[in-house]
């Protein structure tokens, strides 16, 4: 029985837990619907145990919970822009899917549940950097979703004694990440664009700032959380993030440097549900979990590139 299991993990961000829980020899389960998962991810997991299913369905979540100690929960409908677009299919993806994986996990006895949760639950508070202190502000159904699974890890801790730990993750980025979608995140996008020679758009005017953080440091999170003790971090819910954020505008010009295109980005309407900075506060991860930074953006960007340069357009 494998000890792990990692859902969305024909996602980049699963795809890169299971790679790394694989590499320490561990035995391993996934599970995806492939909504927006890619079967390329797959590729190099060999030794993971695949499901192919859609935790919306109950019995599904029961069988990949079977035998499991600990559960990365990592699939979503990543993205505001799609779930101002289709707000159900976002709920049903985060919400149901989530509190049907609780339920499971539960029921199975699963030790532990790790949640992606989302920089999306600060809203466009202005107070800089955002901690976890902070009231939420959801501006998207996407944030909403994102942070009510939080609140259902939370109640699960406290009513049931499953320990669940929540890392609320700010914009990351990285290998794998899907870069073919309307609804993909900013780099994947600026990253295949540019290296194709084609004109990147920027939505606003470019000053809006992100704290992008490179999949390793959320990989790096993700094990340290797994294995803090439960007395620390059960219930609790943390930023996972580099503390240092970057306007659009500087990163279009870092990538200039990186991919060698020579053109200006166009500008277009804001989206809506777009907030302006996000940047946070790390320093709770670094108490509870002895979290660090471990590669900063323009590394991580850089390596990120290299991956987009290397990997076929369909990746
Ligand atoms: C939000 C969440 C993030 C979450 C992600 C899931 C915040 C602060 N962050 O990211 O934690 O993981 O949703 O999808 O809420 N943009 C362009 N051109 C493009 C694409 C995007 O200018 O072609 C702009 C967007 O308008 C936005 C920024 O780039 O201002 C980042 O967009 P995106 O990568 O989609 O992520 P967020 O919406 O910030």
């Amino acid at each position: 029985m494998p000890k792990y299991l990692v859902t969305g993990v024909a996602g980049f961000i699963g795809r890169s837990i299971a790679a790394a829980l694989l590499t320490r020899g561990e035995s391993v389960r996934g599970v995806d619907n492939f909504i927006t998962g890619k079967r390329a991810n797959l590729i190099g997991l060999e030794k993971m145990e695949f499901v192919e299913g859609d935790l919306t369905n109950p019995a599904l979540c029961a069988k990949v919970c079977a035998g499991v100690e600990i559960v990365f929960h990592e699939a979503a409908l990543a993205s505001v822009p799609r779930s101002v677009a289709d707000p159900v299919a976002t709920n049903a993806n985060c919400v149901d899917a989530t509190l049907n994986v609780l339920v499971a996990a539960r029921d199975a006895g699963v030790r532990r549940v790790l949640y992606a949760g989302s920089s999306s639950a600060y809203g466009d508070t202005p107070t800089l950097p955002k901690h976890e202190e902070m009231l939420p502000n959801p501006m998207s159904p996407y944030a909403v979703a994102k942070l009510t699974g939080e609140y259902y890890l939370r109640v699960f801790a406290r009513i049931y004694g499953l320990e669940t730990v929540i890392l609320r993750y700010f914009n990351v980025f990285g290998p794998y990440q899907d870069p073919t979608s309307h609804y993909s995140g900013v780099l994947a996008l600026f990253c295949r664009k540019m290296l194709a020679g084609q004109q990147p758009t920027i939505y606003g005017d470019g000053g809006q700032s992100r704290d992008f953080t490179f999949i390793e440091n959320v990989v790096g999170a993700n094990l340290l959380a797994a294995s803090a003790p439960a007395e620390k971090v059960s219930g609790r819910f943390m930023n996972v993030a580099t503390g240092a954020a970057i306007t659009l505008n500087q990163t279009f010009d870092i990538l200039c440097d990186l991919t060698g295109y020579r053109g200006k980005p166009a500008y277009a309407e804001p989206r809506a549900g777009d907030i302006r900075h996000s940047l946070a506060d790390i320093t709770l991860a670094k108490e509870l979990i002895g979290y660090q930074t471990k590669v900063d953006f323009r590394e991580g960007l850089r390596r990120t590139v290299d991956w987009y340069r290397t990997s076929s357009p369909e990746a």
